[in-house]
């Protein structure tokens, strides 16, 4: 009897959980990160530090990242040293590994100073969807809206116009591993990779939350099949 309803329940857990991996991530939009057992899909956030580097760098920090830390991606320690190598920092050097991530040269836009990106994620309200949405939410104003002088129209940001242009538009980045550059796709990759840059353990600690809801899944079961043996009416 306990077996006839737990074993289709559990199926249908983990058909889902299974499921929702192979989904496309923009069609419908979900992040492989998001949800209570999601994890950093890697090749995502590799695409978007990609994106990071050729479409934001100019204008955000990322100060709590070193090189290095793009091996947790899945990079190489060559790949990484090609990437430092290639930049160079204010005093004219190369950067290392070891190096932080270039701070940009300070610029201000009409009083609006470019946040460091580094904890955007946990910063606000939304989150990873939240990025995507700020990121394609640029666009001509609405009939009868007022741009204030420096001002760009966006959807997603509170109060509807922000001095930061629209910076993504379709292979505005070329993509490495052959995925087609369109803006959705360099919006949602550079969310996963701040995401991931906001929250460097979240896929262990999801998985650790995981395995606790298995551990007490089978622990109720073993307390309610040993309830039933206790009191078993006998004859
Ligand atoms: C030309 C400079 C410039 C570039 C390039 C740029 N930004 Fe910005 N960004 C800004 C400025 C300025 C602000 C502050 C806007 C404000 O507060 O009005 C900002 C704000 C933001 C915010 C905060 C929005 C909020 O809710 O407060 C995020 C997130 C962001 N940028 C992400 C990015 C990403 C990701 C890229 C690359 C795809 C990027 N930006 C490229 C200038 C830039």
């Amino acid at each position: 009897m306990m077996r006839r309803f737990f074993a289709p329940l559990l199926a249908a857990g983990l058909l889902a959980g299974v499921a929702a991996h192979a989904e496309d991530t923009l069609s419908p939009l979900r992040f492989q990160s998001s949800g209570a057992f999601g994890s950093i899909d890697l090749a995502a956030a590799q695409r978007g530090f990609a994106v990071y580097q050729g479409a934001c760098a100019s204008c955000h920090g990322m100060n709590g990242l070193h090189y290095r830390d793009l091996e947790a991606l899945g990079l190489t320690p060559e790949q990484v040293a090609g990437i430092a190598g290639s930049v160079k920092l204010a005093d004219g050097s190369a950067a290392t590994p070891d190096s932080r991530f270039k701070q940009p040269a300070l610029v201000n836009m009409g009083g609006a100073v470019p946040p460091d990106l580094s904890t955007i994620v946990a910063q606000r309200p939304g989150g990873t969807r939240y990025i995507y949405d700020f990121l394609t939410g640029f666009g001509p104003a609405p009939a009868g809206m007022k741009l204030l002088p420096g001002h760009n129209y966006n959807a997603a940001f509170p109060g509807g116009q922000v001095s930061m242009p629209a910076v993504l538009r379709d292979n505005a980045v070329t993509y490495a591993d052959g995925t087609k550059a369109t803006t959705a796709q360099e919006a949602a990759d550079v969310a996963e990779f701040l995401t991931w840059a906001s929250e460097p353990n979240l896929s262990a600690r999801h998985a650790v939350g995981l395995r606790a809801v298995i551990f007490f899944a089978f622990l109720t079961i073993v307390a309610v099949l040993t309830k039933r043996r206790i009191w078993r009416q006998e004859g």
